[in-house]
C-alpha cells in the first residue's frame, strides 16, 4: 500500500501570489502540489495554464507537480504541460479523444500519467486503462470549482478501483479531490485511497503544520 499523501491544490491558494503559497506547502515538507487546470470548456471556470508553472519553477519551487488536466482538448495541451515542470498530468475520460494514446505520449515526454473521472463516470469507463497509468484520479465533486462539498456516494467506486488494483496486481496510485478534510480523508484511505487533495480544507486551517500531520497518519 503506497503512503499517503496531501496534495495542497494551489487553485485555494492565493491568486496574486502563486508562488508564496506553493511556497507554504515546501515549507511543511510536503511531497506534492495540484494544479488545477481549467479551459471554461469541459468545467466552467478558468484558472490558469503552464505559463503559471513554469513561473514557479523558475521561482525554485520543486514540488512534485501533480497536474489535473480539466479541459476538453487535453491532447493538445500534454506537451506544453510537461515542459513547463509538470512531473505527473492527468486527464478526463469523459472528452472524446485518444485516451491510450495520449497516456502513452505523458509518459513518452517523462512524466507520470492519470486519468481522472467524474462523479457520475462509471468506473468501468476506465477499466481498459488502467495498465497505462500511474494514478487513477476519483473526483469526489463535479469539477470546476472549489469548495463543494464531498460526495460519499464515490467510496463505493473506490473499493472497486482498488480492487482491480489488487486482482491485477498493478501499483497506480489512487487519488481523491473535492471536498476533501481529514475526516472523510479516513473514509477513502480505508477504500483504498492513498493520494488526497484538499484546496479549501488545506488553505484555510488555522494549523497548517497539524492539518498535514493528520494526513500524514492516515
Ligand atoms: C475542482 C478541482 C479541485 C479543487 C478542490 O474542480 O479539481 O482540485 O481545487 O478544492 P476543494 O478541496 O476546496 O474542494
Ligand atoms: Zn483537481
Amino acid at each position: 500500500m503506497h503512503h499517503p499523501i496531501l496534495a495542497p491544490s494551489l487553485l485555494a491558494g492565493d491568486h496574486a501570489h502563486l508562488a508564496s503559497s506553493a511556497r507554504e506547502v515546501e515549507e511543511l515538507q510536503l511531497e506534492w502540489l495540484h494544479l488545477d487546470i481549467m479551459d471554461g470548456h469541459f468545467v466552467p471556470n478558468l484558472s490558469f495554464g503552464p505559463e503559471t508553472l513554469t513561473a514557479l519553477r523558475r521561482r525554485g519551487i520543486t514540488l512534485f507537480f501533480d497536474t489535473h488536466l480539466m479541459l476538453s482538448e487535453p491532447h493538445r495541451y500534454v506537451e506544453q504541460f510537461a515542459k513547463a515542470g509538470s512531473n505527473l498530468i492527468s486527464i478526463h475520460i469523459e472528452p472524446t479523444y485518444d485516451h491510450e494514446a495520449t497516456l502513452v505520449r505523458i509518459r513518452a515526454l517523462g512524466c507520470q500519467a492519470g486519468i481522472v473521472l467524474n462523479p457520475d463516470t462509471p468506473e468501468t469507463a476506465i477499466e481498459s486503462l488502467l495498465a497505462h497509468v500511474d494514478l487513477v484520479l476519483v473526483m469526489t465533486v463535479q469539477p470546476g470549482f472549489g469548495g463543494q462539498a464531498f460526495r460519499t456516494d464515490m467510496i463505493p467506486k473506490l473499493e472497486q478501483i482498488s480492487r482491480w488494483r489488487t486482482e491485477r496486481k498493478l501499483s497506480f496510485r489512487l487519488e481523491v479531490d473535492g471536498g476533501i478534510d481529514v475526516a472523510n480523508a479516513a473514509d477513502c484511505r480505508a477504500a483504498g485511497a492513498d493520494t488526497f487533495v484538499a484546496g479549501t480544507s488545506f488553505f484555510k486551517a488555522s494549523d497548517r503544520r497539524a492539518y498535514a500531520n493528520a494526513f500524514a497518519a492516515l
